[in-house]
């Protein structure tokens, strides 16, 4: 149940994720009237902005990022009401003074849900919590809101859960993912676990192996300071690929909700084969976009994309990963997962998909045409949606003539219901206090434990990153490594 009253405080509010994310995500609850009624929404950075000011950077910002039929220009005016600004540094004691009277400044000020979102540099969030804890506001209203990647490895990941631990309670302690928010994604449990069909086939015994893709055509934008101490390891495999790897894997949770979907999501981290700096070599591509063709149009490079911030020599951070790994438990034991990421790809799109054996006995040695081995697509993004591939009949009289068909199901056409951004789900999760879709820290550390010798053995190799051109499907190694295991990557096409 949502409360009534409750204060947004984004640290990091003039920033990409809040203008394009987190702003857009609050004004569509708002339009559908989940947002509690008494919501104010403060925005700190160290923008020297009024409130004024703010709200016409959020007003460009939501016709900007919310879909044109959605504006409804009574909510935004509504919705640039909520907001305030503080122009706050770190280090500056009257910033964090101003920010203690506003949140106290308030009706109902005793059960206001307090959100703090931290949208800055993990390095930050432990400073940031201290501050809020000698203010007293850390209190139990109040919940923290981490983004990805938490930490650099390992150790430091360990630091900033240790600093924000300080502070809050694990339950206060909110790590997004915002994949495990997308609706193709929560979905993906309700056919596992809803349904009575999948579960005697989803294991070593019928499935052949998984495929896991998130493809991007976009390059590394404005981010480059960013994201080029980060690639595509830290940004998107360590969590958003592995979550949905521990979604396939996950053994049933007793039932959908608060511990036991994580604890059993844990479970699979650990599961997962340590990788030796040999299988590294083996079992792992890098590979970094160069200069090339995106939907016809020409693509830089990403040390060009990289302008300012390029390293001297160029950079050796990679754009893509593909990989194989393995989960070394009872069900899946043998069964390969690939998993392959990447910016400036030919196609935008994420999948899943889970191959199955083929079928044990040739039953149709005078039929025509292939008998293709069954395979669940579950799209998360763009047309989210599902579909089986069977081999059915092709009708007619003479012989048997075997065709590659699919039994669909688009969420476009099956639900009249536009599925919301995988934020507004996730922010209204904080506010009710509902962790499930949330990473806990063993998750995080488990994660970056197993990357970890991948990051490693990169880092003291002398090989650079493959190169692809943009607007392809990343490096040949990436294709090489299923061909090696007789296997090929489903591009979306096919
Ligand atoms: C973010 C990464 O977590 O996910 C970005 O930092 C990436 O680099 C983005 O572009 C992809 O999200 P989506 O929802 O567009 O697939």
């Amino acid at each position: 149940k949502l409360p009534t009253s409750c204060d947004f405080t984004v640290f990091g509010g003039t920033g990409d994720l809040a203008m394009r994310k987190l702003l857009p995500a609050l004004y569509s609850r708002d339009l559908e009237g989940h947002l509690p009624a008494d919501t104010r929404i403060i925005g700190v950075s160290r923008s020297e902005l009024d409130d004024d000011g703010y709200r016409a950077e959020v007003r460009a910002a939501l016709h900007r990022f919310v879909e044109p039929e959605r504006l409804d220009e009574t909510v935004v005016e509504r919705l640039l009401g909520r907001l305030h600004h503080l122009c706050l540094d770190a280090h500056d004691p009257e910033g964090w003074h101003l920010l203690h009277a506003l949140l106290k400044d308030r009706p109902h000020e005793e059960e206001t849900i307090r959100v703090f979102y931290l949208a800055v540099a993990p390095v930050i969030f432990g400073p940031t919590c201290n501050r809020l804890a000698d203010l007293g506001l850390a209190d139990e209203r109040a919940r923290v809101v981490m983004e990805k990647p938490i930490g650099h490895d390992l150790e430091s990941s360990r630091e900033v859960n240790d600093a924000v631990g300080d502070v809050f309670d694990e339950k206060q302690i909110f790590r997004i993912d915002h994949y495990l928010g997308k609706e193709s994604v929560q979905n993906l449990l309700v056919t596992r676990f809803a349904n009575t069909f999948l579960e005697p086939l989803w294991s070593s015994r019928w499935v052949d192996h998984v495929q896991i893709t998130a493809a991007e055509t976009v390059g590394v934008g404005t981010r480059g300071g960013y994201y080029d101490h980060a690639g595509a390891m830290r940004d998107m495999l360590q969590n958003h690929l592995l979550q949905l790897l521990c979604l396939v894997a996950m053994e049933p949770p007793t039932f959908v909700g608060r511990e036991n979907v994580r604890d059993e999501k844990l479970k699979v981290l650990q599961a997962l084969r340590p990788l030796t700096p040999a299988d590294v070599d083996r079992l792992t591509v890098r590979g970094q976009y160069g200069a090339g063709l995106v939907d016809g149009a020409p693509a830089a490079g990403y040390n060009e994309d990289l302008g300012e911030h390029v390293p001297e020599g160029g950079s050796r951070t990679e754009t893509f990963v593909a990989l194989r790994a393995e989960v070394q438990n009872w069900r899946w034991a043998g069964v390969p997962f690939y998993l392959r990421t990447g910016k400036r790809m030919s196609t935008r799109y994420s999948e899943i998909v889970v191959v199955f054996k083929q079928p044990p006995h040739e039953m149709f040695p005078h039929a025509t045409g292939p008998v293709v081995g069954n395979r669940l697509h579950i799209r998360v993004q763009p047309d989210e949606g599902m579909q089986l591939l069977v081999t059915a009949k092709e009708p007619g009289p003479g012989g048997i003539r075997l065709r590659p068909v699919s039994l669909d199901l688009s969420y476009a056409t099956t639900f009249a219901e536009r599925s919301p951004d995988a934020y507004e789900r996730l922010l209204m999760d904080v506010v009710r206090g509902d962790p499930t879709l949330f990473m806990r820290r063993d998750e995080v550390e488990a994660a970056w434990t197993w990357v970890a010798p991948i990051l490693e053995t990169w880092a003291a190799s002398h090989e650079a990153p493959k190169r692809y051109p943009a607007g392809t499907s990343g490096p040949y190694a990436s294709a090489a490594l299923l061909e090696r295991d007789g296997r090929s990557w489903q591009e979306p096409d096919q």
